[in-house]
């Protein structure tokens, strides 16, 4: 479990996370959801003690990691696999060599193993011919997968997606989405996904998170997440949803009430 204990944070002055409380269920797929800017990928990144909060801590199984030392941390990092925004692929390494990274900085594997891991990986992600091509020549829905087995070669207990679908089309992003599905079944990991793709939140999320104005206006199941009464979450799906799907949302929404 990860909890999250009142955290602010902000840049030159300018708050951006005022007061963050949150619990991350273990085993479970928890959604956090926000306008671009909001302070989503901070948040992430303050779990993953790569930003230090200004105020307040992250309580990490029952540990508090906010002042922890930085060997401490990394061994935390190591039970985590995060999929970045950008994807974060080093340009200059092929694909092999991107997902063998972590193995190749941090264990003492022998190549045989892990090689057989990467290529096991990279059938997971659908991506095997790609192996020895280098991050320019994939298009940005590969990167992201190559990003997905990169985050996964170390067996992590934890997987963070930042914006796991958002630049993609409809079609590749579904493909990610069930990805990230087939992953949940068999990582049995804890996930946290942020992103501002509501239809990718409903997909893969078991619980939700919505952040306005530095704060979480609302937590949740889908259930509550579709009835929520709460006037910037309402916004938010109303602008986010195309019309089709979102009649599907107030019809459910018309009776809850
Ligand atoms: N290292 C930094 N230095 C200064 N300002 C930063 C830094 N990182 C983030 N910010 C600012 O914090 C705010 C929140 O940024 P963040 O990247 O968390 O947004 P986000 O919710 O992830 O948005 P998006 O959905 O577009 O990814 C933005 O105004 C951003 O400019
Ligand atoms: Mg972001």
């Amino acid at each position: 479990m990860i909890e999250i204990r009142d955290i602010y944070k902000g840049f030159e002055g300018k708050p951006v996370l005022k007061g963050i409380n949150f619990i991350i269920p273990p085993g479970k797929t928890t959604v956090i959801m926000g306008r671009s800017g909001c302070g989503k990928s901070v948040l992430l990144k303050i779990i993953l003690r790569l930003l230090i909060p200004d105020n307040g801590s992250i309580i990490f199984e029952g540990q508090d990691i906010t002042n922890l030392k930085e060997s401490k941390v990394n061994e935390i990092r190591k039970r985590i696999g995060m999929l970045f925004q950008g994807s974060a692929l080093f340009d200059s390494l092929t694909v092999w060599e991107n997902v063998a990274f972590p193995l190749i900085e941090h264990s003492k594997l022998p190549y045989n193993e892990i090689d057989s891991r990467v290529k096991k990986l990279l059938e997971f992600v659908e991506l095997p011919e790609a192996m020895r091509k280098t991050p320019g020549e994939l298009s940005g829905g590969m990167k992201k997968r190559v990003g997905l087995a990169r985050a996964l070669i170390s067996n992590p207990d934890f997987i963070f997606y930042d914006e796991p679908t958002t630049g993609l089309d409809p079609t590749t992003a579904a493909r990610i989405m069930q990805l990230i599905i087939r992953t949940t079944e068999n990582f049995s990991a804890t996930s946290i996904v942020v992103t501002h793709d509501i239809i990718c939140a409903m997909a893969i999320g078991d619980s939700f998170a919505f952040i306005d104005d530095g704060k979480i206006v609302f937590s949740g199941n889908e259930k509550e997440l579709l009835s929520a009464e709460v006037p910037e979450l309402q916004k938010f799906l109303d602008d986010a949803v195309p019309q089709s799907v979102f009649k599907r949302f107030s019809a459910s929404r018309k009776n809850e009430k």
